[in-house]
C-alpha cells in the first residue's frame, strides 16, 4: 500500500492561502500546554494504539519496515508525506521527547520544537482524547523496540512547505479537546462517540472536506469520494445509501472481521482500521456501533472535482 488517507481533501487556492495569511495576523500567542500526567499504563496504551491505527501510518508493512520506524508515502494534492519514526530511538525517533512533548503533539498537533504538524497526522481527532489516555499511549510507545531508521523528509508542494501557514487553518478549524460527554446520552453512546471521534478518527476518512481542507461538519460521515488509495470512503450515516440497511449485528461484525453483509470484505485503509478494532472488547465495538448507528441520515457526498485525498 502506498497511500493512506486524507490530508485535507481539497486544494488550497492562492486566494485561500491569502486568507490564511490574513488569519495568521489575528492569532495571538498560544497558551503554554498543561503539564502531562506523569505515569501512564502501557497495557491500556497498547489498546488505544490499536484503536487509533497508529501502525497503519507509522509502519511500512509492505516494505517490511520495523514497527513504527516510519510509514509508506502518502500521496496527496499537497505533496507526499511520510509518518515519521515514533520509536524510542533518541536520535531518529521520539526517544528524546518528554511526556509533555508527546502530550503537546497529540493535543495541539505540534512537534518537539513547537513546529506545526500537518493535519495528515490526524491530531484534530487525537486532540479530543483525555489526558489519561494520552499518558497511556505514551507509556506504551516507550515499550516498543527503538529503531535508528531516519524519518523521510516531507515533500510538501510549494507553498505548503511553509508550516506556519497552518496557523490560519488551525484558527479556523481546529477544536482541541478533550471531548466532553453529551448529557442525556447513555454512557455507552458517549463511549462510542469518544472512541469514534477521538481515537479511531472514523470521520477523518468518512467525511467530505471544504475548500480549505477542513471537514464539512454538516455532511460529517456522509462519505468522501476522494478517500485513501483512490478508494471512496462510503457514507456511514443512517441514510438509505449509507448504513441505513445494515443492522447493529452486521455493523459489529464488519468492525470485528471486515466482513460486509454481502459476503465481501472491506479493503485497504478500512482493512487496517479493522485490524485494530478487532483487538477491542466486544463492549467497545458495540459502543462504536451504537454511536455510528445514531448518526442522522445525510445524503452521500457527490463526487466533485479532481480532489485527491491521499
Ligand atoms: C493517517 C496517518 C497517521 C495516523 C493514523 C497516525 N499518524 Fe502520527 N503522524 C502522521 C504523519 C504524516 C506525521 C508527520 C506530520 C508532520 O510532519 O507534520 C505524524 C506525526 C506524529 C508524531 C510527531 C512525530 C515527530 O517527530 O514530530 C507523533 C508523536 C505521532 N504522529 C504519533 C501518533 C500516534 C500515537 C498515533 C496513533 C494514536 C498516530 N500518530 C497515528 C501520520 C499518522
Ligand atoms: C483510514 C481511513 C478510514 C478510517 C479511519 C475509517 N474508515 Fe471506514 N472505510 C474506509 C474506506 C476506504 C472504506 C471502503 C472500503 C471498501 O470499500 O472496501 C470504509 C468502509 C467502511 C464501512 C463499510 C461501509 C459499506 O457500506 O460497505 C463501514 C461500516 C466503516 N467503514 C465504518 C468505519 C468506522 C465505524 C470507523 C471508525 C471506527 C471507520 N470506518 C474508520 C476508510 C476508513
Amino acid at each position: 500500500m502506498t497511500q493512506r488517507r486524507s490530508f485535507p481533501a481539497a486544494r488550497l487556492s492562492v486566494f485561500a492561502l491569502g486568507a490564511l495569511a490574513g488569519v495568521l495576523c489575528l492569532v495571538g500567542p498560544q497558551a503554554a500546554p498543561a503539564a502531562a500526567p506523569e505515569a501512564g499504563n502501557a497495557a491500556r496504551g497498547a489498546y488505544l494504539f490499536a484503536a487509533g491505527d497508529c501502525a497503519g501510518c507509522h509502519t511500512d508493512t509492505k516494505a517490511k519496515g520495523a514497527p513504527l520506524a516510519g510509514g509508506p508515502p502518502m500521496v496527496t494534492d499537497f505533496g507526499v508525506f511520510f509518518a515519521p519514526n515514533i520509536t524510542p530511538d533518541k536520535t531518529n525517533g521520539i526517544g528524546a521527547w518528554s511526556a509533555a512533548d508527546f502530550h503537546r503533539a497529540m493535543r495541539e498537533g505540534k512537534g518537539k520544537k513547537g513546529e506545526l504538524l500537518y493535519p495528515v497526522f490526524p491530531y484534530p481527532a487525537f486532540a479530543k482524547m483525555t489526558d489519561a489516555d494520552i499518558a497511556d499511549l505514551w507509556a506504551y510507545l516507550k515499550t516498543v523496540p527503538a529503531s535508528p531508521q531516519p524519518s523521510k523528509p516531507q515533500q510538501a508542494k510549494a507553498p505548503y512547505g511553509i508550516r506556519p501557514l497552518l496557523l490560519g487553518w488551525r484558527a479556523l478549524y481546529f477544536h482541541p479537546g478533550p471531548l466532553a460527554p453529551v448529557a442525556g446520552q447513555s454512557p455507552e453512546w458517549n463511549r462510542g462517540r469518544y472512541l469514534a471521534e477521538a481515537v479511531a478518527h472514523c470521520g477523518e476518512c468518512h467525511s467530505p472536506r471544504n475548500n480549505l481542507g477542513a471537514i464539512e461538519e454538516k455532511s460529517a460521515y456522509a462519505g468522501n469520494p476522494a478517500g485513501p488509495d483512490d478508494q471512496k470512503a462510503p457514507n456511514i450515516t443512517s441514510d438509505p445509501k449509507g448504513l441505513g440497511k445494515m443492522d447493529m449485528a452486521d455493523l459489529e461484525e464488519l468492525l470485528k472481521t471486515g466482513a460486509k453483509p454481502d459476503g465481501d470484505y472491506v479493503a485497504d485503509a478500512m482493512a487496517l482500521v479493522v485490524d485494530g478494532l478487532a483487538k477491542l472488547t466486544p463492549a467497545d465495538r458495540h459502543a462504536i456501533a451504537v454511536y455510528i448507528k445514531s448518526l442522522p441520515a445525510r445524503p452521500s457526498t457527490p463526487k466533485k472535482g479532481p480532489v485527491k485525498a491521499g
